[in-house]
């Protein structure tokens, strides 16, 4: 009876591992869920104030398919003003999150046979987007002391002439790590005189920290703006995940066209009281308040750190960015799942398996939430890897 397109899909094992542990919770069960996505902080005022006012002044009815012309003009300037890209409004749509952006992208660009590099580990959705649109992901896997970043060496040694796009994420989940414009630089130069595409995924882009840089694959070049859709959204840097608001820019207006056809023909505008919400976290009214939120995941960063420094046996890269530690196992467990499960089971401290990225042998943690958790749920991982059998 099902599509056989809708049976390649996988769960999401990150919503299925959140489902699981608020479930346990529910049942009265001590859980420490460092498996989280999204920040522990509240959104911004100026983000609420804005809904409110939006909500007050009856600003919910339908908008254009693409976007209220002031949320795209919002968008347009951020770009310009954070990343030095140029593009116009009409080369501009919003999506409801960053995941619609990047399906709806796929959905339009991918086909039978064609092929979509991925480097490993990657976010959880990606291939599964790619298999539903027909396409074949090919993995490259980089060097776990670079952060598994890719090389052009290695970018170049798996372009077929069946690729059609590579998807890059910059800052990653789930290692954390960003690519600098140098590295950017050597990646977008193989890709000169092709056709591939490059989806660039910025969602992490202001959760940085060391003041480490961050460059939008677009502005690397004049070649690397015209093959780039610049991905983005406010899930994570405007810390308004449920909110759903998301957006991608493309030179290519034949893509922005095809998107918004596809949109307004399923879920026409996202949320206009999103959208009015979003124009001060894109305009600079937030900054303040994400400074405050990478000053605090820093210290977790470190703190985290610090803790699983002392565990043996283990390894973790330390990240630019994100909110995340991609932890290597090897020593102690190949099999993510299994180790995962039983750390639930018997500890009770959900973490997401290496293999949901691509990457058995791993496990990620993320540091989104209080000093305290982080303190008690690694206190509950060392003990569990020390006893491990
Ligand atoms: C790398 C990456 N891209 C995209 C998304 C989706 O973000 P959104 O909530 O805007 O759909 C996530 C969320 O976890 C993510 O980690």
């Amino acid at each position: 009876m099902l599509t056989k397109r809708s049976k390649v899909l996988e769960e999401s094992i990150t919503l299925a591992i959140a489902t699981l542990a608020n479930e346990l919770k529910a049942k009265g069960e001590d859980i420490i869920s460092l498996s989280t996505g999204e920040p522990d902080f509240d959104t911004p005022k100026a983000i609420k104030d804005a809904a409110i006012a939006a909500i007050e002044k009856g600003c919910g009815k339908y908008t254009a398919v693409a976007g209220l012309n002031e949320i795209l003009k919002a968008i347009q300037a951020k770009l310009k003003k954070d990343n030095n890209l140029d593009y116009e409004i009409s080369e501009i749509i919003t999506n409801v999150g960053a995941k619609h952006s990047l399906f709806e992208c796929i959905e339009c660009l991918i086909e039978e046979e064609d092929e979509v590099i991925i480097p490993t580990p990657y976010w959880v959705s990606y291939p599964e987007m790619v298999k539903f649109a027909g396409g074949k992901p090919v993995f490259i896997e980089g060097l776990e002391s670079n952060g598994f970043k890719i090389t052009a060496e290695q970018l170049k040694n798996s372009i077929t002439n069946k690729t059609k796009m590579l998807i890059l994420n910059s800052p990653s989940n789930p290692v954390g790590s960003i690519y600098s414009k140098k590295e950017l630089s050597e990646l977008a130069k193989v890709l000169e005189g092709t056709n591939i595409m490059v989806l660039s995924d910025e969602i992490y882009e202001k959760l940085r920290y060391d003041d480490f840089d961050f460059t939008a694959f677009a502005s690397i070049s004049e070649d690397a703006l015209k093959r780039t859709v610049t991905i983005n959204g406010l899930s994570k840097c405007g810390a308004m995940p449920g909110w759903r608001f998301g957006y991608m820019a493309s030179k290519n207006k034949d893509l922005i066209s095809a998107v918004k056809r596809l949109q307004g023909q399923s879920t026409s505008n996202i949320c206009s009281i999103a959208q009015y919400a979003a124009i001060p976290a894109l305009n600079g009214a937030c900054d303040e308040d994400i400074k405050t939120m990478c000053q605090i995941f820093e210290k977790r960063r470190n703190l985290a750190l610090s803790i699983l420094d002392k565990i043996p046996n283990i390894s973790v890269y330390k990240p630019e960015g994100a909110f995340y530690l991609f932890i290597n196992i090897q020593k102690v467990e190949k099999d993510s799942m299994k180790f995962c499960q039983k750390l639930l089971e018997q500890e009770k401290v959900a973490v997401v398996p290496g293999i949901g990225f691509g990457m058995d042998g791993y496990f990620r943690l993320s540091y989104a939430t209080s000093n305290e958790l982080i303190i008690k749920g690694l206190e509950r991982i060392s003990r569990f890897i020390l006893n491990y059998k």
